[in-house]
């Protein structure tokens, strides 16, 4: 079969690795007989120094045209928060989410077994292992709420950003954790700020309002701050965690960085159709963006995300992970994940890497 897979390549850093990722698909093809083509779509500072925009028009239909999407990262000073809201990369990143419907952002945080020593945690507590399935409402809430900015008579320049989440969209996102939890280890920790904040409550009452519905998933809620907390006391306590847009941003670095890096965790961004999204969770690194030096890892691991959840090819996509642990466990490593008896490699080297354990 062919497969169809839109790239956006991004900026800073994102060219590099996506390059490498696309080098593990054909490897991945090649092994297991699959054939792949490639679309180039233009989005992010890039596109806005190309055409004036960061999301030219056509984008998602030529996302919808292809099977799968891969996005390596966008953004970077060039294009500052003090430009137009057009030109910058962080306006098209959201508005191909909601135009594709995206609306479930599962990011996987696991501690791989090279990697026990890069993770800041204590040894001990990192030992306890860390798998944690991150699901992060992506279309909703605060990033998507209505915008102001007004004049007052004595305080200045006000502003306000609008949170609001219905029932259907926490009904979906939650329906979504359960049944990841089903094929997991079966306990979805529910993440909100019920003792504050409305839509939190209706939040909490509609996750355990779906609950009833899968009697074999245990359902806790845990306060966003306490889970912060959580996350480096003992993240060996988390399956799935679910939750809010902006909480799900900030919980995921921090679940991120007790792996050991920024560089290690990948994304699937998943709506009720065809295509869902790969990209890793870092941003485009601008300070080392075309130096060689960037880990091209958590894109390596969206792309064996995409082989599971867009093509359904579970074994392809275990190959991909186990040819990573390999490259790791042989002691190459990238800049960020180093550790003394480690071997330096760049961003190139490691794809190469990657690529030949596949083959073996
Ligand atoms: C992420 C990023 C984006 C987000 C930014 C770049 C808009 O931080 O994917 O986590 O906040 O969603
Ligand atoms: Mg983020």
């Amino acid at each position: 079969m062919d497969y169809k897979i839109a790239l956006i390549r991004g900026d800073g850093i994102g060219p590099e690795i996506v390059n490498e990722a696309v080098g593990i698909i054909d490897a991945v093809g090649e092994r297991f007989g699959h054939t792949f083509s490639y679309t180039d779509v233009d989005l992010g500072g890039c596109a806005t120094d190309k055409y004036g925009v960061s999301y030219p028009e056509g984008t998602a239909e030529k996302c919808r045209a292809c099977d799968a999407v891969l996005l390596g990262a966008v953004g970077g000073p060039k294009w500052g928060p003090d430009r137009p809201a057009a030109e910058r990369p962080e306006t098209a990143l959201l508005a191909i989410r909601k135009d594709l419907g995206l609306y479930a952002n599962l990011r996987h945080a696991t501690l791989r077994p090279a990697l026990v020593d890069a993770s800041p945690l204590k040894k001990e507590t990192a030992e306890k292992g860390i798998d944690i399935m991150m699901v992060r409402e992506l279309i909703g809430g605060i990033y998507f709420g209505k915008r102001g900015r007004y004049e007052t008579e004595d305080r200045g320049v006000e502003c306000t950003d609008l949170m609001a989440y219905s029932e259907m969209e926490i009904e979906r996102i939650g329906r979504r954790a359960f049944e990841l939890a089903q094929k997991r280890k079966k306990k979805v920790t529910s993440v909100d700020k019920a003792n504050v904040l409305e839509t939190s409550r209706l939040w909490r009452a509609t996750m355990h309002r779906i609950a009833a519905d899968y009697p074999d998933v245990e359902l806790e809620d845990v306060l966003v701050d306490n889970c912060a907390m959580q996350l480096v006391r003992d993240p060996s306590q988390f399956d799935v965690i679910v939750t809010e847009n902006m909480f799900g941003d900030i919980l995921s670095d921090e679940a991120s960085m007790v792996t050991g890096s920024l560089g290690l965790l990948p994304s699937a961004s998943i709506g009720s159709g065809k295509p869902a999204l790969y990209e890793p969770i870092h941003g485009s690194a601008p300070d080392i963006a075309g130096q060689d030096k960037a880990n091209p890892i958590a894109t390596v691991l969206s792309v064996a995300m995409m082989f599971k959840y867009s093509f359904d090819l579970s074994e392809e996509s275990k190959a991909i992970e186990q040819a990573v642990d390999a490259v790791l466990s042989a002691g190459w490593h990238t800049a960020d994940t180093m550790g003394e008896a480690d071997k330096l490699v760049g961003c190139k080297e490691m794809g190469r890497l990657i690529r030949e354990a596949l083959k073996a």
